[in-house]
């Protein structure tokens, strides 16, 4: 079945990243020199995504900025002849009508978010990209949708045992190649308790019930409205699939994963690449 809309909750605080996001959304941080949010519209597009839907809150403009057209930045790009940015900068610009904005008033969990986007999504399948999960190579939406028939699917990778308690976990019942059946969600279980060390990546594809069980309003984990929650309550009803994705995956709500992801894709940079590489090597070497 086709999913062509996608849904990119950016209303969080990161008050992780403070004091660079003060005025500044998080999800508008670099990796290299482009924003978060910039490589997950990216990995949506590349999977067949034609309507992107930002659930946003208080101080980000920034990203609907972003996403439009900067006449006075491409006049002053075209009068000195500079191209390349030029083409860089109007290649961002999607269809008009394609991109729309609704404002999350309060920051009550991630499905809260997504239900804010309920009048947007008419009764189909829709993608989630949480754009603090950062995929370097195979886009990890595309692998989903690719192989996606119906009900609900969500990206997982194994998570090492003390950390169940910052993720959705899954217990898997059988797997077949890259994807698992999945016979329960718990969202950020304590290590005593988890089922599993399977966690669910930022990248899902939900189906319509999943907004029916949302509009109940229960609050879960943390007294959020958490999506994982109407995924679980979804599982008698619907399929509901894992899918390990061949990507790497960083961790750009930490600022660790954020460091390393950094280094990751400048290293993934063929303009970049060896120099990076060099000074990498002469930094650890200076230190033994
Ligand atoms: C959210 C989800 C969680 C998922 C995680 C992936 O948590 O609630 O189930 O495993 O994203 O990054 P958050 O990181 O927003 O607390």
């Amino acid at each position: 079945m086709n999913v062509k809309k996608a849904i990119f909750p950016v209303g969080g605080l990161g008050t992780r990243f403070l004091p660079a996001t003060k005025a500044l959304p998080k999800e508008m941080l670099p990796i290299v020199d482009k924003p978060l949010i910039q490589y997950a519209v990216e990995e949506a597009v590349a999977a067949g995504i034609e309507e992107f839907i930002f659930v946003t809150g208080r101080n980000k403009t920034a990203i609907e900025d972003h996403f439009d057209h900067s006449t006075e930045l491409e006049t002053a790009l075209l009068t000195k002849g500079k191209e390349e940015a030029l083409n860089l900068v109007q290649g961002m610009i999607h269809s008009p009508g394609s991109v729309s904005y609704v404002r999350q008033q309060e920051p009550a969990g991630l499905g809260h978010a997504i239900w804010c986007a309920r009048h947007q999504i008419a009764g189909e399948p829709v993608a989630v990209l949480l754009a603090d999960d950062l995929i370097l190579g195979t886009p990890a939406l595309k692998e989903m949708i690719d192989a996606y028939q119906s009900g609900n699917m969500v990206a997982v990778m194994n998570v090492p045992a003390d950390e169940t308690g910052s993720y959705g976990i899954v217990t898997p019942k059988d797997e077949a190649g890259q994807l698992v059946t999945i016979a329960d969600i718990v969202e950020k279980p304590d290590p005593e308790v988890a089922q599993s060390t399977l966690a669910v990546v930022g990248r899902y594809i939900i189906e319509p019930g999943v907004f029916d069980k949302l509009a109940e309003g229960r609050k879960g984990a943390g007294g959020e409205i958490q999506l994982t929650d109407s995924l679980a309550a979804r599982i008698s009803d619907v399929p509901f699939l894992g899918l390990r994705f061949s990507g790497e995956r960083f961790d750009c709500g930490s600022k660790l994963g954020f460091l390393k992801a950094n280094i990751a894709f400048a290293r993934s940079r063929p303009e970049l690449r060896d120099d990076i590489e060099k000074w990498l090597a002469n930094t650890l070497l200076s230190q033994k």
